[in-house]
């Protein structure tokens, strides 16, 4: 670069746990172009706890931290203060091109604020959909106004691309990538020395992982899904579950409430990603509503029951270690139950496939990046 030319001024925003996971990567590949890249990070901490161990792991130090979340928080004052904040931020650091991630409240309202004062968006995940505005509430209507403002697409994978293509976005500016999510799980099972011990899990029996928090589970279905837990540990005396709890206040009351205490179902707070990613692979069956951990398992090889009625993540369904199952108890059961008892059907689903990645689409993105101009 000669000197006359100045830096890309590089702003990444993210808020939540998944995005952090999948936005650190990246904010670590464009750290190695310094004479390229100035890389500033802004994080809203939608989340705070769970937002911070991936800062921690991953050694992130932001830019700006806008301390935005409050206790059970809705989604009126969370869109507002991130649109208004966000301005500030944006005033003040000018960036070249403002990255967001995904389908969070912090990425709509965030990509939504640079689009008002006139700076380029790139999303990463972008192109994901269900085609349902009300699953994932509000996820699904998110992602599609994050797409309509933005101006670089860092698609995962052919399905992404192809839902963009058919919404009218132009091909050029387009770039299948891969999911950074991959490039995180590398990272993170290469160099894993996490110790569970403090789960207290018993080595002769087998695992079930559970994970669930979306808000439309929120009611009579996380109810059920700890009703389905409750039945499957009592008639399957050779399973243990183990559910880092989300720290919503809406999962918190119901999942404490009706499993805490119970022989065989080990509840622990939202688990660092390192013991987590250790935890899926020790893990024998995995039950979840989480869009990441769709993404994760099928690479480790772990058969994963959604807990859900659709999915933005088609790729491993068809590939055969995702099956969803939704969220009334009788279909929970029967689904775990036939990969506890049938070897065959078990193999089956968890045989390890990789839809998503090869762990370089942060590279595959920060090339694109090169090409902005400062
Ligand atoms: C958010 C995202 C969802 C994503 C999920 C990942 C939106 C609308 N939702 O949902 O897309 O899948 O994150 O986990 O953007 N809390 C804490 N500490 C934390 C995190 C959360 O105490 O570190 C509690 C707070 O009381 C907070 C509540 O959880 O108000 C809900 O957090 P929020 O980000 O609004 O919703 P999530 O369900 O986490
Ligand atoms: N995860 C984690 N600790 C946990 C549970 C999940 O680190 O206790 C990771 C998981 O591996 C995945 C991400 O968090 O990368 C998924 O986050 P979440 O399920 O909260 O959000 P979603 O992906 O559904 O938006």
């Amino acid at each position: 670069m000669d000197n006359f030319e100045r830096k890309i001024k590089v702003l990444t925003v993210f808020g939540t746990r998944p995005e952090a996971i999948k936005m650190a990567p990246l904010v670590l590949e464009i750290g190695k172009y310094p004479d390229i890249f100035e890389n500033l990070v802004c994080v809203t901490a939608q989340h705070r706890q769970m937002l911070d161990q991936v800062l921690d792991l991953f050694k992130i130090k932001p830019d700006y931290d806008l301390n935005i979340m409050k206790e059970n928080q809705d989604l009126w004052s969370l869109t507002s203060n991130v649109l208004m904040e966000m301005k500030k931020v944006y005033e003040q650091s000018k960036p070249d091109v403002v990255l967001v991630h995904g389908d969070t409240t912090t990425s709509m309202a965030a990509a939504l604020s640079a689009f008002y004062a006139r700076i380029p968006v790139g999303h990463v995940e972008a192109g994901l959909r269900t085609f349902d505005k009300n699953y994932p509430f509000p996820e699904e209507i998110n992602r599609v106004y994050v797409d309509a403002v933005c101006d670089y697409y860092f698609a995962p994978t052919d399905t992404s691309v192809k839902n963009l293509i058919d919404a009218g976005f132009k091909k050029e500016n387009i770039y299948k990538t891969g999911n950074t999510v991959i490039d995180a799980l590398f990272h993170t099972v290469e160099n894993n020395s996490a110790d569970l011990s403090y789960l207290g899990l018993n080595p002769d029996l087998k695992t079930i992982l559970v994970t669930a928090h979306r808000r439309e589970n929120f009611g009579e279905p996380i109810i059920n899904i700890c009703k389905a837990i409750k039945q499957l540990v009592n008639t399957n005396k050779d399973i243990q579950v183990v559910y880092p709890v989300h720290l919503n206040p809406n999962i918190q009351k119901p999942v404490y409430e009706m499993l805490g205490g119970k022989e065989r179902i080990i509840l622990t707070k939202p688990m660092d990603y390192e013991p987590f990613c250790a935890l899926m692979k020790k893990s024998h069956i995995i039950l979840s509503d989480s869009g990441g951990v769709q993404e994760e398992a099928p690479s480790l090889g772990k058969p994963v029951l959604v807990l859900r009625s659709t999915t933005e993540r088609p790729e491993a369904v068809k590939c055969g270690t995702v099956k969803l199952v939704g969220t009334n108890p009788m279909d929970i059961i029967s689904s775990t139950q036939l990969l506890l008892d049938n070897e065959r059907k078990y193999k089956k689903m968890s045989e390890a496939v990789n839809p998503y990645g090869d762990g370089k689409a942060c590279q595959r993105i920060v090339e694109v990046l090169k090409g902005i101009k400062a």
